[in-house]
């Protein structure tokens, strides 16, 4: 048994507050019938909860992980060499998680996997939701105007890029450390781009991808989204769906 208040916020339908004001505002039904009270426990395995009289998909049904992926992982599911895969360093579900996008194999940083397919689509939409932000340590100290070129969009080889944001966080021993924000994900497309400005980058990490931060989780650790965090991707699940926006 578990309380309907937890039960809605696992599945993603908002925090616990939030569910208890579904609650209280007489819009959450067991089994056909409209809960009030609070406090009340279901049963997850066969209960049938319904918000707005829409069915509540079953909490049990998608897997969602954050991962600190170190360098030296691949993001693959398996690798004919043998090599280290980033599927080694997550737990053993019994349902297959995907990784949502790839990070190089030097590249560390946030991985995030699941089994949500919708919401994997709304995290790599071509409409380009959701930002990605990357620490670049690069080669030398690139001058203002290379940097708001870059903001501005450069032509690589597979066309010109979308505006990013770009910032000289600091300089280190002579080689800078730039902060990256993209909503795209092309191939290799933070190296390639301050490539292009002639500052090879030395090393790369994802700091955050949408509502997902790393926080203090250590390379190669994972953990599950917080209450919050899965509330703010089960927003963006339901934005892509919506038609017509810009
Ligand atoms: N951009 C890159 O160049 N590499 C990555 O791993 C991710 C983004």
């Amino acid at each position: 048994m578990e309380r309907l208040n937890k039960y809605l916020a696992r599945a993603g339908v908002g925090s616990r507050r939030q569910a208890d004001l579904l609650i209280e505002g007489g819009k959450v039904k067991v089994n056909g019938v409209r809960v009030t009270e609070m406090g009340i426990r279901i049963n997850p395995e066969e209960d049938r909860v319904e918000v707005d009289g829409q069915p509540v998909d079953s909490p049990g049904e998608y897997e969602y992980l954050i991962l600190h992926k170190p360098p030296g992982y691949l993001t693959t599911m398996r690798d004919p060499f043998q090599r280290p895969t980033v599927i080694d360093l997550l737990p053993k579900t019994e349902t297959r998680l995907y990784p949502v996008g790839r990070l190089d194999l030097d590249t560390s940083g946030l991985l995030f996997f699941t089994n949500d397919g919708d919401l994997a689509l709304a995290l790599t939409h071509p409409r380009h939701l959701v930002e990605k932000v990357y620490r670049a340590k690069v080669s030398g100290i690139p001058a203002t105007s290379d940097l708001e070129k870059l903001a501005r969009g450069i032509l690589l080889e597979d066309g010109p890029t979308a505006p990013a944001k770009i910032a000289l966080d600091k300089v280190e021993k002579g080689n800078a450390i730039i902060v990256v924000t993209l909503r795209e994900g092309r191939k290799r497309q933070v190296k390639r781009m301050l490539g292009a400005i002639g500052h090879p980058v030395l090393t790369l990490h994802r700091e955050a991808m949408g509502p997902l931060t790393l926080g203090t989780l250590k390379p190669g650790a994972y953990r599950r989204p917080t209450e919050f965090e899965l509330n703010e991707l089960m927003k963006l699940k339901e934005e892509i769906k919506k038609p017509n926006r810009k």
